[in-house]
């Protein structure tokens, strides 16, 4: 770097691209899809209507939604090979094995290599069905039961349920569960859309930019960390006394332990999304006839605001959700890629759309220049 210019660790605040996506306030605790406030999308929308929202950065009339929920009943079923593929893996974590079928998928399409811009939008479509099929047939295996085929005549998040579990999911089930689907569809320059955008801006295909964001959101900064907060909540125990819990989290605290589900990089505000989960995480406990979860939730929540002013993101929340919906536990972050392929994919596309390679530049901090090569019998 010929610049004397430090760089801000993290890219804090650094504003990397023009994006026509995401509106992000973290002063305020807005976020809005193409202009779209989440909360009244969280109210008004359900899953589809923001995938197409997120692509073409208007909302559907009826029968444009009804033509994606078509092409998306179309795409869900898998490829007999994908699901040999699934069956034939070691027993690997959900998101290494989301990994590895979501790169398998590519050899599948017989669009792979069509750069096309309808090509690609077809591509993001696709995924988007295909990325559900993957995680839910992959918790039914886990479940040690057999695939179950999509009905087609099902929603997004209703299919999702229903290919995991074989039984036909309730309304209030479909419900939360679009809503938490709506909740993660995009969320700006995150560290996965970011990377997939960086991969996407070589030139690379669609496929190769998701496997890209999937490696990112693994990771327990980022979408690894819903599951982080439910292992957290089991190793407390259902029946933890209001003290085992204060004391267990101050005790985190005090040795500089993170505590998953909490803080965020642009948030100073209560992520808008965690609102919704913790109402979803509450009522769900309610019909489920226990809100232990959510009110151990609530109690860490107190606790870790009075100490640390820190503000649940949304992966607190949504882990107490799941958990009540009898979701796996492995397959929470696979679940955020359920959502978040509509993101990564409209931001992939914005990308091929007008792009230049991303390619910054590091500040050296290594031995001075010019470092003499010692003959290798000498060293
Ligand atoms: C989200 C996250 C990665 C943002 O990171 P960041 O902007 O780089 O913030 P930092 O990690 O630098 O944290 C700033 C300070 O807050 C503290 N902090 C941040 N998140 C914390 C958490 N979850 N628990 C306890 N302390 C936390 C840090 O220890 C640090 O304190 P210090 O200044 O005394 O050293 C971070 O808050 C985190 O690791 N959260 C837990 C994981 C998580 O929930 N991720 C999902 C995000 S949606």
């Amino acid at each position: 770097m010929t610049t004397t210019e430090k760089p801000k660790a993290g890219l804090e605040d650094v504003v990397a691209t023009s994006s026509a996506i995401c509106y992000l306030d973290g002063e305020r605790g807005v976020l809005a899809y193409c202009g779209y406030d989440i909360h009244d999308l969280a109210r008004s929308a359900t899953f589809e209507e923001v995938c197409y929202l997120l692509w073409h950065r208007r909302l559907p009339t009826r029968a444009e939604l009804g033509d994606l929920q078509s092409e998306l009943a179309a795409a869900r079923p898998l490829p007999e090979a994908i699901v040999r593929l699934m069956r034939s893996l070691p027993p690997v974590d959900g998101m290494d094995a989301l990994r590895t079928v979501t790169s398998a998928l590519a050899h599948y399409d017989p669009e792979a290599a069509d750069t096309s811009a309808a090509a690609q939008y077809r591509k993001a479509v696709r995924l988007t069905a295909q990325i559900g099929s993957v995680v839910a047939t992959w918790g039914r295996l886990q479940a040690g039961g057999g695939p179950i085929a999509p009905n087609p005549a099902m929603g997004h998040a209703a299919s999702f349920l229903y290919m995991l579990t074989g039984a036909r999911p309730d309304a209030p089930s479909i419900r939360a569960f679009d809503l938490a689907l709506t909740l993660h569809a995009d969320h700006e320059l995150n560290a996965s859309t970011f990377a997939g955008r960086v991969a996407a801006a070589t030139l690379t295909d669609i496929y190769s930019a998701t496997v890209a964001a999937i490696g990112a959101l693994k990771g327990p900064l980022h979408g690894g960390a819903n599951a982080e907060v439910m292992r957290m909540l089991l190793a407390l125990g259902q029946d933890a006394s209001a003290d085992r819990v204060e004391q267990t989290i101050r005790a985190k605290l005090g040795r500089k332990e993170k505590i998953p589900g909490f803080g965020h990089r642009v948030y100073r505000t209560e992520d808008p999304r965690a609102t919704h989960l913790r109402r979803m995480s509450h009522e769900l406990g309610k019909r489920a006839g226990t809100t232990a979860w959510f009110d151990m939730s609530e109690r860490i929540e107190a606790i870790v605001k009075g100490e640390k002013k820190l503000n649940p993101n949304v992966d607190f929340y949504s882990a107490s959700t799941y958990y009540t919906l009898g979701i796996p536990i492995d397959l929470y972050t696979p679940i955020f890629a359920v959502s978040r392929i509509s993101g990564w994919t409209a931001h992939i596309l914005e990308q091929y759309a007008n792009n230049r390679l991303i390619r910054p530049r590091a500040d050296y901090t290594g031995p001075a220049y010019p470092q003499r090569v010692v003959p290798l019998d000498e060293r």
